[in-house]
């Protein structure tokens, strides 16, 4: 007799032999700090899905589109020192609303799985009591960029900072870096020249929201070699959205 558990794998395999996947449609963040490994973990679990049939989206925020990209350029220029923090917030959630309308929303209409590398966790972190800005303030704007469609799952990486500020540093040695599939210049951007302290606070802002909505949020220890840390994204993945990766 073939049991509902039967039943669910046969599905499953037959899902993936379709170039169907469970996270078919499934919105996923990858956020943290600087320096914690999300952009590579990002990539590795598009590698994965893809590997596997599915078709996927991988998206940085702020960015990838045309505008965003502009904004982008504009809220990171260290040239660009008088931006108060109510124009920051609004800048990174305009190009958010231009992702959201002009991919986003689409690719999750079409059935794919969206990677976001950062989104609105990282507004909640790092603009999160600049100019007294609270969180309830930045969630009532995302939501009108959002318009509604909050992601499934936010993954946080976390590590201390001393440790993930050495990995920035190392990255700036380096002086170039491979980005979306460009070789790019590394400049210290606006808000990674913030002193030490800052960057403390951004990752208990990080914390403070797994600890508040652990259902939506997962932690995710970035001071592990990238194949452990990608067992665990997987594992957290599987658990959190009830699927079998
Ligand atoms: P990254 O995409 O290369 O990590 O750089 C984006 C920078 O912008 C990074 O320093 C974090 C910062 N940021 C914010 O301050 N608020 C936000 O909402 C987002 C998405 C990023």
């Amino acid at each position: 007799m073939m049991t509902f558990k039967h039943a669910a794998r046969a599905l499953h395999s037959e899902a993936k032999s379709s170039g169907m996947t469970p996270l078919n449609g499934k919105f996923i963040v990858f956020d943290g700090g600087e320096g914690c490994g999300k952009s590579t973990q990002a990539r590795l679990l598009q590698q994965r899905l893809e590997a596997g049939g599915a078709r996927v989206l991988l998206v940085r925020d702020p960015g990838s589109t045309r505008v965003g990209e502009m904004i982008r350029g504009v809220v990171l220029d260290p040239d660009h020192g008088e931006i108060v923090m109510r124009c920051e917030m609004m800048l990174y959630m305009a190009a958010r609303a231009q992702m959201m309308g002009e991919i986003i929303l689409p690719a999750l209409a079409d059935n794919q799985v969206v990677i976001c590398d950062r989104f609105v966790s990282s507004t909640l972190a790092y603009q999160l009591g600049g100019d007294g800005l609270s969180a309830d303030e930045i969630r009532a704007v995302a939501e009108i960029a959002l318009r509604g469609r909050w992601p499934d799952l936010t993954l946080i990486f976390d590590m201390p900072v001393e440790h993930s500020r050495n990995r920035v540093r190392a990255k700036f040695e380096q002086r170039t870096e491979t980005l979306f599939g460009e070789q790019v210049k590394v400049v210290k951007d606006r808000i990674e020249q913030r002193p030490e302290a800052y960057h403390e606070q951004v990752r208990q802002n990080y914390l403070a929201q797994v600890e508040r909505d652990p259902e939506r949020h997962k932690l995710i220890d970035g001071a592990h070699p990238v194949e452990r840390v990608h067992q665990h994204v997987v594992q957290a993945i599987s658990q959190v959205l009830g699927l079998d990766l």
